[in-house]
This record gives structure tokens, C-alpha cells and sequence, in this order.
């Protein structure tokens, strides 16, 4: 099968695209044709071997899938051949990729192959942070720290969809796109006097829940302008892992400050499928581009560059 994959970490022109053998089900597996495939963040990770990953051997990249059963394991019920369907697993930027059972679901109608495959790592992530780790409730204000990335956009389209007033930082130019997702304000976070900026947009000057990804100095400036009681929830850290926290304001200020965690199978399986629940009724996936899957490099560059707002996705034919 076609397969983009890395053997060596290094920059998007370490990824090779050749001919490697299709997998084959093993027990409580599920074997499909891969339509489409998001490229996520973490990919460049694993390729570069930063934030504590490394490349040990052939690796082919990739976690999200969207598209057809080909086959099923021993012990797996409830898939038939040709079934649309949507998983998470590792090893998807390739023709044919082999996804848990347990982590693969039937396709929303609602949403296309390209659309599906959007939803996993960080439509899951977005739902565990709004959802289950900050509770957001109606009419709530919710800040959305780089906005315009994966996690961001369902972020800010599930708490939209919550009934939320939610608001946004990103890059000027990715504004817009943010606004037409459900944002009511966005700011530049790359502003130097980003918290004032903030104040002045927000309703009161603050926040009840704030979804951060970026860390560093953003982490700290956003911080500012949380609520009494506020919740922050941490679920990446894009820019720098170390950011300052002033002791006596969070004793004070009473907030809560969560971690997105590292969850169990159960628990991802449960995210997944409420993530794909809520992108079908909430609003399709933002799609920044999608590339074939010849293309790889391309995407990874593109990736890299933070020329995007949503996901890009890889598509095989
Ligand atoms: N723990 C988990 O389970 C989990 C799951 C998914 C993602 N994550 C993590 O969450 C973070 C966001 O993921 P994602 O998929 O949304 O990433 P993404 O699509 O690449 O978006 C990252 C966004 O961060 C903004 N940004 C701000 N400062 C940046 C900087 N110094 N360098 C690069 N980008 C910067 C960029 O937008 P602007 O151009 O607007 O600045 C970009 O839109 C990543 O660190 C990822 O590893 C964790």
C-alpha cells in the first residue's frame, strides 16, 4: 500500500512516500480503506522527535481516520465490509490502516469523510475540555486561546453550540474565520498589550472558562483575565511547557485549573463518539485544505507554518 512515514526525526523532508505492506486485523481489530486522514500537530512532533516523542523505526504518521471496513479481527462484532466509519489509532496516513474496535465508530450522516476524519484527536480533546473538564453552561463566557487551531475551532464551535458567549485569540489574519465559527470578539494574541486587548473585548473584562493550548507568557497573560471561581483547562502547550503562576492570585481569586489528562481507552472511546455526536449537530468540522495523500510533505509544511485555520486533512483515492 501507498504510505507517507518517517524512519529518521527531522524536518517535513524526512517524510518518505513509498510502498510498504498493508496491515492485517489482529484480534479486536478492524481493518479499513483509508478516504481521509487528519495531519495533526502531533505528527510533527513524533517526525521532529520533540515533546518527548521519537521515531524508532518506520512509523507511518497519522491518527485520524475516516473510511470504508475492509475486514475485522477475531472477536469483532457489529462491522461489516464496506461500512463507513470513523476511528482513531496510529498509522492512518497510508491506504489501509487498522483501527481498535473499540475506537471506531459508524460515520455521522452528517458528515463526509474529510468532515469525520477531522473529529478525533482534537474533536475529542475540545469536547473533553469544554464538556467534561470546565462543564460549560449557557450563557457562560468562554475564552478560547488559539482559536484558530484543531482543538480551538470544535472548541469554539461546541461551546457555541452549548449556548456560551465565546471569544477568541489568534493570529489577525485568522480572525475572521474564527468570528464565523461562533467567536462574538477575537484578539491577537501576538498583541504586546494582549491582556488590555482582552479586557476591552470581554464582557466585564473577564471570563468564566478559559480552553488554553498554547502555554508560556499567553498561559499567564490569559490567566488575567479569568474570572473569580473561573476554570482554566490546559490541553496542549504548542509554545512553551513553563508559564508563571502567581500563587497568592489563584488563593484569592478561587479558580480552578484542570489538565486535559491522559485517559484511558474507555474514556477516549466515550469522547470520541460524543464528539462525533456533537460536530454532526453543531456545525461541520472546519477544514483548512485537504492534500492527497502524495502530498504529505506539503501539508506538513503547510502545518508547520501555521498557515491554517481548522484541520487539513489527507485524502487517498
Ligand atoms: N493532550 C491531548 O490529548 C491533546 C490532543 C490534541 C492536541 N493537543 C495539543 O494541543 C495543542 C493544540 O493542538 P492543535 O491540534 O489545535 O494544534 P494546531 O492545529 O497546530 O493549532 C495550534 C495553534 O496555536 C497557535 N499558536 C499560538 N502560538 C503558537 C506558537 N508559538 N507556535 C505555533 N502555533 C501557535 C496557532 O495559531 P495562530 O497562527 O493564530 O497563532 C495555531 O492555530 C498542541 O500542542 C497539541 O499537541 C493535545
Amino acid at each position: 500500500m501507498l504510505a507517507s512515514y518517517v524512519v529518521d526525526s527531522g524536518s517535513p523532508d524526512s517524510l518518505r512516500l513509498g510502498r510498504l505492506e498493508a496491515p492485517t486485523p489482529g484480534p479486536g481489530h478492524v481493518l479499513m480503506r483509508v478516504q481521509a486522514a487528519s495531519l495533526d500537530r502531533v505528527d510533527t512532533y513524533i517526525r521532529r522527535g520533540t515533546h518527548g516523542m521519537a521515531v524508532t523505526g518506520p512509523t507511518i504518521l497519522g491518527r485520524d481516520v475516516a473510511g470504508t471496513v475492509v475486514a475485522t479481527g477475531a472477536g469483532v462484532t457489529g462491522f461489516t465490509p464496506g461500512d463507513a466509519v470513523v476511528g482513531l489509532t496510529t498509522g492512518t496516513h497510508a491506504e489501509y490502516a487498522v483501527v481498535p474496535a473499540t475506537h471506531c465508530f459508524p460515520r455521522p450522516a452528517a458528515l463526509d469523510a474529510v468532515h469525520a476524519a477531522a473529529v478525533p484527536t482534537a474533536g475529542r480533546t475540545a469536547y473533553d475540555a469544554v464538556v467534561n473538564l470546565a462543564g460549560v453552561r449557557p450563557g457562560e463566557r468562554v475564552l478560547v486561546v488559539a482559536a484558530a487551531g484543531a482543538v480551538g475551532t470544535f472548541a469554539v464551535q461546541y461551546a457555541h453550540h452549548l449556548g456560551a458567549r465565546v471569544f477568541g485569540t489568534s493570529a489577525p489574519a485568522k480572525a475572521d474565520a474564527v468570528r464565523a465559527l461562533g467567536a462574538l470578539d477575537v484578539v491577537d494574541h501576538y498583541r504586546p498589550d494582549v491582556v488590555e486587548s482582552l479586557r476591552a473585548a470581554l464582557p466585564g473584562g473577564e471570563v468564566d472558562v478559559i480552553v488554553e493550548s498554547v502555554g508560556g507568557t499567553l498561559w499567564s497573560d490569559v490567566l488575567k483575565v479569568l474570572a473569580p471561581g473561573g476554570r482554566l483547562v490546559t490541553c496542549g502547550v504548542t509554545a512553551d511547557s513553563h508559564a508563571h503562576l502567581h500563587l497568592g492570585r489563584l488563593m484569592v481569586k478561587g479558580w480552578t485549573l484542570r489538565g486535559i489528562g491522559r485517559p484511558g481507552p474507555e474514556a477516549v472511546a466515550c469522547q470520541l463518539r460524543e464528539a462525533l455526536t456533537l460536530s454532526a449537530v453543531a456545525a461541520a468540522p472546519a477544514i483548512a485544505a485537504t492534500y492527497p495523500l502524495e502530498q504529505a510533505t506539503v501539508a506538513h509544511d503547510r502545518l508547520e507554518a501555521s498557515e491554517f485555520v481548522g484541520r487539513i486533512v489527507l485524502t487517498t483515492s
